[in-house]
């Protein structure tokens, strides 16, 4: 019977410890960009961080679709930079960055900013109508009312309710009129998916809805509606537009 042997295993011990050195004692990482703390790969940064939630190429995933040139056209950088950094409060959209103690750091955040851009960003098709504000507060300077949540019902009967349903009973697609729902979306995060559609899944972006397309004014309309059925147990802000004092602290 082999009996343990004292001089072996320190032998190995000190093997162990010889790999261990070899590769970090005494020697920087050979490429602190490759580190998974410190990566500013755009590839690596998504696919650890987002791809789960918002798809391996920005599509096809449970969360908004933001691998959309459309949608990259219709928001800006400063907003995308602090959705990042803040998330969304009372939705799943996590907060990444170092002011609130998220796994990122600034310059992660920049290279996911830039890498959304530069992989998903060309111009939206040329020939499109104007797109709509990017937020309600944006409408609003713009000159057109706030939501109105009874209008907003009727432009949610004409425009939604055929794949969505009502409210009540069946629908086609998944149900987004129930305060289940809208408990977990914010506004803005309803806004999105009203302008850029789900084509990933077969809802049309806000050009498509016969027979023209839909307006900004009943865009604010709609999600109004749909935000009056949030629940008092939601965690969503009802003003989910980032203020602009925070983008400025983050550049
Ligand atoms: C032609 C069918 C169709 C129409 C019309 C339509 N949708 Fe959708 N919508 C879908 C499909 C398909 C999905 C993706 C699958 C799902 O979540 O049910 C979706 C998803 C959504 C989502 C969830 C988004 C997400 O990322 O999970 C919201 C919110 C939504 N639609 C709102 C609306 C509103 C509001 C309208 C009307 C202004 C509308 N939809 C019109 C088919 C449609
Ligand atoms: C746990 C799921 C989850 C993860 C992980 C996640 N997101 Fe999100 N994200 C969401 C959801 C859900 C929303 C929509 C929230 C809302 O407004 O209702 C969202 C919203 C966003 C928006 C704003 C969309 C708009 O309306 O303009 C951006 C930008 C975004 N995410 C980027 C990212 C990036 C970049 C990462 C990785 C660093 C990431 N998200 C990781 C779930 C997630």
């Amino acid at each position: 019977m082999p009996r343990p042997n004292g001089l072996n295993a320190l032998g190995i011990g000190l093997l162990s410890l010889g790999v261990l050195c070899a590769g970090s004692c005494g020697h920087p990482p050979v490429n602190e960009e490759d580190q998974p703390s410190t990566t500013t790969d755009f590839g690596k940064l998504y696919g650890t961080n987002c791809a789960g939630c918002h798809g391996a190429d920005g599509t096809h995933g449970p969360g908004p679709r933001i691998g959309d040139p459309l949608y990259l056209a219709f928001v800006t950088r400063e907003t995308i930079r602090a959705v990042v950094e803040h998330g969304i409060a009372g939705t799943p959209m996590p907060a990444f960055g170092p002011s609130e103690s998220g796994p990122l750091s600034g310059k992660q955040l920049d290279a996911l900013v830039d890498g959304l851009e530069s992989h998903w960003g060309k111009k939206a098709d040329a020939g499109a109508p104007p797109l709509p504000p990017y937020s309600e507060e944006d409408s609003i300077q713009s000159g057109l009312e706030p939501g109105d949540p009874d209008r907003g019902h009727h432009v949610y009967l004409q425009n939604c309710a055929f794949c969505h349903g009502t409210g009540k009973g069946a629908s086609a697609f998944g149900p987004v009129a129930t305060p289940s729902y809208v408990a977990i979306a914010s506004n803005q995060g309803l806004r999105t998916t009203i302008v850029v559609g789900r084509p990933d899944f077969g809802m049309p972006d806000w050009r498509h809805r016969p027979p023209h397309p839909i307006a900004s004014q009943e865009i604010s309309d709609v999600v109004a509606w749909l935000a009056s059925l949030r629940p008092t147990y939601s965690k969503v802000k009802p003003i989910t537009v980032v203020p602009t004092n925070l983008q400025e602290q983050n550049p």
